[in-house]
């Protein structure tokens, strides 16, 4: 499908509307080998050969993008309830359609995956599909077996809905690991009201077998690498 180049910039975040205006005025972008002049020019990513500021351009369609989230920002592109996830990514990459894949509570810290490919999204998210996720977390009370039991076998939250059964993993009495495969609002923190506790520190170590790369800090993003890109696309297959 044909596009024009200054949209092949910013859809993958290299460039501003006006920076790639101003690169060809410059001669810094290159068609098929040849300077062009403007950035309005039509060519199909697929076939044609694009060189901005004299690096090759290599065409994808979506951008995929693991961030650490910190606390104190919300996982929409609405900044009425605050700073936004996408408001930490670099400016051409707040331009380019992105989004958060599911929510995280503004306190709830870690991995959080950004994208602009609506359908992955969409099908990651899906009740019905049942990816994993795991979250880390700390309580205020000990957890006792009985609790454990309970939320292993499935537990009834309030307003009547069921979590299904968790995957439950101590580490002490008030730290564990849970895995779920739905997403209900706030399913973590309900999770452990419905056993009379309190949820203290909540932070998410994986999403669909994607661990947190510790490497990033809070607040720090990186693009997912082809095996994790390949990992989220083979479960929507
Ligand atoms: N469960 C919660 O309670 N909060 C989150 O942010 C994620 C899962």
């Amino acid at each position: 499908m044909k596009m024009r180049i200054d949209k092949l910039l910013t859809s993958m975040g290299l460039a501003t509307r006006t920076e790639a205006a101003k690169a060809a005025r410059q001669g810094l972008i290159r068609l098929n080998g040849k300077v062009i002049s403007k950035a309005d020019e039509k060519i199909d990513p697929e076939i044609d050969s694009v060189e901005y500021l004299g690096k090759k351009v290599e065409y994808k369609k979506y951008v995929y993008i693991m961030m650490n989230k910190p606390s104190g920002v919300v996982s929409s592109t609405d900044g009425k309830d605050g700073d936004t996830v996408i408001s930490l990514l670099p400016d051409e990459l707040q331009r380019c359609g992105l989004f958060p894949c599911g929510r995280l509570d503004k306190d709830t810290v870690g991995l959080l995956i950004v994208t602009n490919d609506g359908s992955t999204a969409h099908y990651l998210l899906s009740p019905k599909r049942h990816v994993s996720k795991i979250y880390h977390l700390k309580t205020l009370c000990p957890v006792t077996q009985n609790d454990i039991d309970i939320l292993q076998s499935g537990v009834k939250l309030d307003h009547g809905d069921i979590a299904r059964p968790a995957k439950v993993e101590v580490i002490n009495e008030n730290e564990l690991n849970i895995t779920i495969v739905e997403g209900m609002y706030h399913q973590i923190k309900r999770m452990l009201e419905a056993v009379n506790n309190k949820v203290i520190f909540l932070e998410r170590i994986e999403f669909g077998t994607i661990p947190l790369d510790r490497s990033l800090e809070r607040g720090q993003w990186r693009y997912l690498t082809k095996e994790e890109t390949d990992i989220l696309l083979n479960q929507t297959r």
